[in-house]
């Protein structure tokens, strides 16, 4: 416990209960005359705290609004963003998140978490050691160079591991004095940024090629030597670095890369739900994606792993796939397929493009994942539908105009028998006198719950069965009836990722990167391991 007392205890926003402080702890701490007479509970202060976000005109003033009382009360944030879950997560996280990391430099109050600078490379042990936090349970680490759709920003990308790091604690429970928001900064090729005088970050373009590949070696043997229990996450890669980074460390600590894992898995949750509600079995849908980047092969590789612990062997399951991209469908006559699309290529066939394969074969699912807007036309979608009674369409690319399709048109093209899911948030559908509501593909349905299920169980990895135990806990998990959407409502979410928390450690200790105890144990563990926002005595 802190010693601290008077304005120092003011200032920690781990301790501090503001007004809420009583008589008894303000004679103790040396507060009285620091705080404004009256003493507020903590829901009083709630109610203040809430008038005063709306009192906000635009998106980013709300954002910045909740981010200074991360930075001044912590119970109150998160009991604040706890009761107002379905308003607040997209203004502290996506979307409003990526005007907060191009205005980063301008917005900038307070420092959070590590700026591990290039020019410090050789003191990177030390800078971790003058982390805020004595532990930290969960990292989460970008290098700026992806942020969501906006691209490099620099260390202005610090805003994703700080907005993640909320939706840790807010659905996961990870204490809020347990996690690490770092950035990696390399520099930045953004010229905007790099001609900006307000810009704080290190003025220099990206540093490439095995500068940078050493710099991220030095950081994750300081991150093994410091915090060695930690979840390192990495977050917002850019795509020729994301998938080697975590190939090249995923056996030599406890990490995972939400972009590429998390992505899967919730899609894979929405299929499965999806697969659920068709009356189908997983091993007999026929699926088809359009686009076969990072994204799509990182989903099918998951969904074929799932066709494959249902009984199917590899091969059948790789035919099970038929993957298009800008130069049509994959085969074997193609000398262009990365490895990774290799395994879904087909013999050379006569239909490449998507009209005809959908005419050709009986696809059961229909995956969109190419940024192509609109590629899923009525003729397709219709002909696809004229098969099966209940198609299931996922259009995920973003943003909303890339999207493949708008559900209103797969709701109306399909008569209304499309199970729908999708990458932007759309509204609920009216269609035959009732409302559709549309599951997106959000990943904050599985990262917080890969936390909790590490912290508690303390696994030393994350292995791709845990995160397809997250997968099925979630489809488990979410509505069966045809009036809700295929992934749970987010009010519903803190419960259900002990749920997927609880699988993703039995699966740990099933696969012997965690300590083995008995089931009921376990879950107690996960269960006390969920921090909920309540003031406690100091
Ligand atoms: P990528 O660039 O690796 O892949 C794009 C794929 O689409 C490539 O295979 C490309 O050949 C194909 N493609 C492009 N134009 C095409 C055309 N005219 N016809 C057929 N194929 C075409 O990109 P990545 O990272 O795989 O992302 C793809 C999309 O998925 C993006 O819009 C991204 O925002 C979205 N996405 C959505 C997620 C979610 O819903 N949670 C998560 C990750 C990505």
């Amino acid at each position: 416990m802190s010693d601290a007392r008077g304005a120092a205890m003011l200032a920690t926003p781990a301790l501090n209960k503001g007004t809420a402080f009583t008589e008894i702890e303000r004679t103790q701490f040396g507060l009285h005359g620091l705080l404004p007479p009256y003493v507020e509970t903590l829901d009083e202060q709630v109610v203040r705290a809430y008038n005063a976000f709306q009192a906000y005109q635009n998106d980013l003033g709300r954002h910045i609004n909740l981010r200074a009382l991360q930075d001044n009360n912590e119970v109150l944030f998160y009991r604040l963003l706890l009761d107002h879950i379905e308003e607040m997560t997209p203004i502290v996280y996506t979307p409003v998140v990526a005007e907060a990391c191009q205005h980063f430099s301008h917005i900038y109050r307070r420092p959070r978490g590590l700026f591990i600078s290039y020019p410090l490379r050789d003191s990177i042990p030390e800078l971790l050691r003058n982390r805020p936090c004595d532990e930290a349970d969960v990292i989460v680490v970008t290098d700026g160079e992806r942020i969501l759709g906006i691209g490099d920003q620099g260390v202005g990308g610090l805003g994703i591991p700080i907005g993640k790091l909320s939706l840790y604690t807010l659905f996961g429970g990870i204490h809020p004095t347990r996690s690490l928001p770092i950035v990696l900064d390399v520099g930045t090729d953004n010229e905007e940024r790099l001609r900006d005088p307000e810009y704080l970050g290190w003025r220099h373009p990206r540093i490439r090629g095995s500068e940078y590949d050493e710099f991220v070696d030095l950081f994750v043997k300081a991150v093994k030597q410091e915090l060695p229990r930690a979840c390192l996450q990495w977050e917002d890669f850019a795509t020729p670095h994301a998938r080697p980074i975590l190939e090249k460390y995923r056996n030599e600590l406890l990490t995972f890369n939400d972009d590429i894992q998390g992505t899967a898995a919730v899609a894979l949750s929405a299929i499965l739900s999806a697969v659920k509600s068709s009356g189908m079995r997983l091993t007999d849908q026929q699926v088809v994606f359009f686009g076969a980047g990072s994204a799509a092969t990182g989903v099918a590789d998951y969904l074929r792993q799932a066709m494959i612990e249902e009984g199917l062997s590899q091969q059948e399951a790789a035919h099970r796939f038929w993957m298009i991209d800008v130069n049509g469908l994959l085969h074997e006559g193609r000398t262009d397929l990365t490895p990774a699309q290799r395994i879904y290529a087909h013999h050379p066939a006569g239909q490449t493009d998507l009209a005809g394969l959908i005419h050709k074969l009986d696809a059961t699912i229909l995956i969109g994942l190419s940024t192509v807007g609109g590629a899923f036309t009525e003729p397709i979608v219709r002909e696809m539908a004229r098969k099966v009674g209940r198609p299931i369409i996922l259009p995920l690319s973003n943003p909303t105009q890339r999207s493949e399709a708008t559900p209103i048109d797969l709701i109306h093209w399909t008569d209304g028998r499309a199970l729908v899911a999708t990458g932007s948030s759309f509204a609920p559908v009216k269609y035959g006198g009732r409302l559709i509501p549309v599951a997106q593909c959000n990943n904050v349905y599985i990262f917080p719950a890969l936390g909790l299920g590490t912290v508690a169980s303390q696994a030393t990895r994350v292995t791709d069965e845990m995160i397809l135990a997250a997968a099925r806990a979630l489809a488990t998990n979410s509505p069966v009836d045809p009036s809700s959407p295929l992934l749970p409502e987010l009010k519903h979410l803190r419960g259900i990722t002990v749920e997927i928390a609880y699988a993703v450690a039995l699966e740990a200790q099933r696969g012997g990167v965690a300590p083995k105890t008995d089931p009921d144990e376990l879950r107690r563990s996960v269960v006390a391991h969920q921090w909920a926002p309540a003031y406690a005595a100091v």
